[in-house]
């Protein structure tokens, strides 16, 4: 019998390895990488780590039962985290009821909870894009994260990982291709609201206009002035935090 992980390999035409549990898929990647044993494109999927890793220094819980993929890929000039999450928005709508949206810059939400987290980290040559995808409520929640939810839907998690490894590598060969950004922009969360972020130490209050073909947050501010926003945090203007901090 073919094991699962040539099947997958032979479907996408490139390495595909599956581990029980990893600390991080990204790191596995980057150091195997460094190391030269593997070379992009190439996937990993772990069942659990034990180290997930969040942007801006953060942590991923990452038990068992969710979908935990890192790829290998060439670096590009593509906004890398914004074909992510369509990939992954595709992919969801096609396998599911659901129709999640995006938090910018690569937060998805479900029933206004955070189902999936993307960290993209560049290398000299080469990227790796972690997706972390939470497909069940462990027993007992996700305490002390009220952000934090599932998609809690009948899923197939192998055929989930290759349709968004599918949709990202097929927006890849195309990268220019405008229903990328028209799919972001329908489904962003964001558009029209007040938000706060910081900004040279300043904390700043504005209105999100949109987002433009490289991912940059639009906003326009009180007098009119108007930013584009690439990195951070933004809060909505409630005060209401809306960053998924994974418990630790
Ligand atoms: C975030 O929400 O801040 C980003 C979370 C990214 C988590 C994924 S899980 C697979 C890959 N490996 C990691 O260590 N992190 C990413």
């Amino acid at each position: 019998m073919q094991s699962e992980e040539k099947r997958l390999s032979d479907r996408l035409g490139f390495p595909v390895y599956l581990q029980k549990e990893v600390d991080s898929t990204n790191l596995r990647l980057k150091e195997a990488a460094r190391k030269e044993e593997i070379s992009p494109p190439c996937l990993l999927i772990a069942d659990r780590q034990t180290m997930g890793r969040g942007r801006l220094g953060r942590s991923f819980l990452s038990p068992e039962g969710g979908l935990y993929m890192s790829l290998l890929l060439h670096r590009t000039e593509a906004p890398l985290t914004v074909f992510a999450a369509v990939a992954v928005c595709r992919a969801i709508e096609e396998m599911t009821p659901l129709k999640p949206k995006i938090k910018w810059v690569n937060d998805l939400f479900v029933n206004g909870k955070k189902v999936c987290g993307i960290l993209a980290e560049g290398m000299e040559s080469q990227a790796v894009l972690g997706i972390g995808i939470n497909l069940k409520t462990p027993e007992g929640g996700f305490p002390g994260v009220p952000v934090a939810g599932a998609l809690d839907v009948e899923t197939d998690r192998l055929l989930l990982a290759r349709r968004i490894a599918e949709h990202l590598t097929g927006m890849l060969q195309n990268p220019s291709d405008p229903s990328v950004l028209r799919d972001y922009r329908e489904r962003m969360m964001l558009t029209g609201k007040e938000i706060t972020y910081e900004k040279d130490g300043q904390q700043k209050s504005a209105r999100v206009t949109g987002v433009d073909e490289k991912g940059g947050l639009l906003v326009v501010l009180p007098d009119g002035t108007r930013e584009i926003l690439f990195s951070g945090e933004v809060t909505l203007g409630s005060g209401q935090f809306l960053e998924n901090r994974q418990p630790q």
